[in-house]
């Protein structure tokens, strides 16, 4: 253990879902800022190669490797018995890692060559149904992932984030997909954006009610989103949760961000940004100084104004 590690002036991150896509440039890009970080990912296999890479080929030894499954409680909690014995406090949590909610025909994606325009203003919705499953399955998992887990391991490392002398932060990373313009009922809409009357209660009865109409073919009928609705009601519900965290922490400096349309397994590499250039936002919110915005939704690195 180093000198700073002991007396705990080096400011330390963790990034869930790093092994790959933007968490692997979130971890890169926080390193070479000279933070301490935590790289995480369910497989021990694919983290261990990604934190080789950053050793080897981008010369950064202060980055290190947790086994983090954020649906799995256990992983969790050794993530946190991990922090508690080694540093005793947390700076920054960046939630980054997510799952679609879909089975995609990724071959016949591509071929449809659409345009990122009509992709990102959800215009796509007709085009992609041939090649787009939403089973109920994979709809629950991303609920699990992109919430609950998101919820599972603030919780858990929430303890150590208070314990940081710097003033924590706490990103999580959204999507234009969770814009509540988004969402056609406007009665949903309305109890997502109503930040004195909203907690996880709350949040979870709305994911029950969206998991019910959506085994029972009611998603259209009761005004869910058409386009990619489990992954948009994850977001949508993540930027709410963000909000509740920011009005609970005035401390902390806790916001949310889409990252731009990004090239990644995500989105079967459709996306038009380098990972490189999605991890900016993230950054920036992950270093924020003292005083900086909290409850916030940004889009890439710029504050949105209605979200
Ligand atoms: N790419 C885009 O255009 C875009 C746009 C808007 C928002 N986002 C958001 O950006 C974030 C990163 O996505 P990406 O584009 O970089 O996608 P990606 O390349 O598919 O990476 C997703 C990461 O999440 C991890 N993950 C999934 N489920 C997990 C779990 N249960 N426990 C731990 N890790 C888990 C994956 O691990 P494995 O390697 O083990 O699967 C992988 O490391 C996501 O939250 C996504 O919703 C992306």
């Amino acid at each position: 253990m180093s000198s700073e590690e002991k007396t705990g002036t080096k400011r330390l991150a963790v990034v869930t879902g790093g092994n790959r896509g933007i968490g692997f440039e979130i971890s890169r890009q926080l390193a070479l800022n000279g933070i301490t970080v935590i790289l995480t990912s369910r497989d021990e296999k694919r983290g261990t190669d990604a934190v080789d890479l950053l050793h080897r080929e981008h010369n950064l030894s202060n980055i290190l490797l947790h086994q983090l499954d954020i649906c799995d409680p256990v992983s969790v909690a050794s993530l946190a018995r991990f922090i508690q014995t080694r540093f005793g406090k947390l700076d920054i949590l960046v939630n980054n890692a997510g799952a679609s909610g879909l089975l995609v025909d990724a071959e016949g994606l591509r071929a449809l060559k659409i345009d990122p325009l009509t992709w990102t203003s959800g215009k796509a919705v007709d085009i992609i149904k041939e090649v787009i499953l939403h089973p109920y399955d994979e709809a629950v998992r991303c609920l699990d992932t992109n919430y609950y887990g998101c919820k599972r391991v603030t919780e858990a490392l929430l303890p150590f984030l208070k314990h940081s002398t710097s003033g924590a932060r706490i990103v999580n990373v959204s999507s234009l997909r969770s814009e509540l313009k988004r969402m056609p009922n406007e009665e949903l809409r309305k109890k997502l954006s109503d930040i004195d009357k909203l907690d996880e209660n709350r949040l979870e009865e709305l994911i029950s009610t969206f998991l019910d109409d959506f085994k029972n073919g009611r998603l259209e009928a009761a005004g869910w989103p058409s386009m990619l609705p489990a992954y948009s009601v994850s977001k949508m519900v993540l930027n709410a949760y963000t909000r509740i965290l920011a009005k609970r922490y005035p401390d902390m400096c806790i916001n949310c961000v889409g990252p731009g349309f990004v090239n990644t397994e995500l989105n079967w590499n459709t996306g038009v940004l380098t990972p490189e250039e999605g991890a900016r936002g993230p950054v920036q919110l992950a270093l924020l100084p003292l005083g900086g915005p909290t409850g916030c939704y940004f889009d890439e690195t710029s504050l949105a104004e209605a979200w």
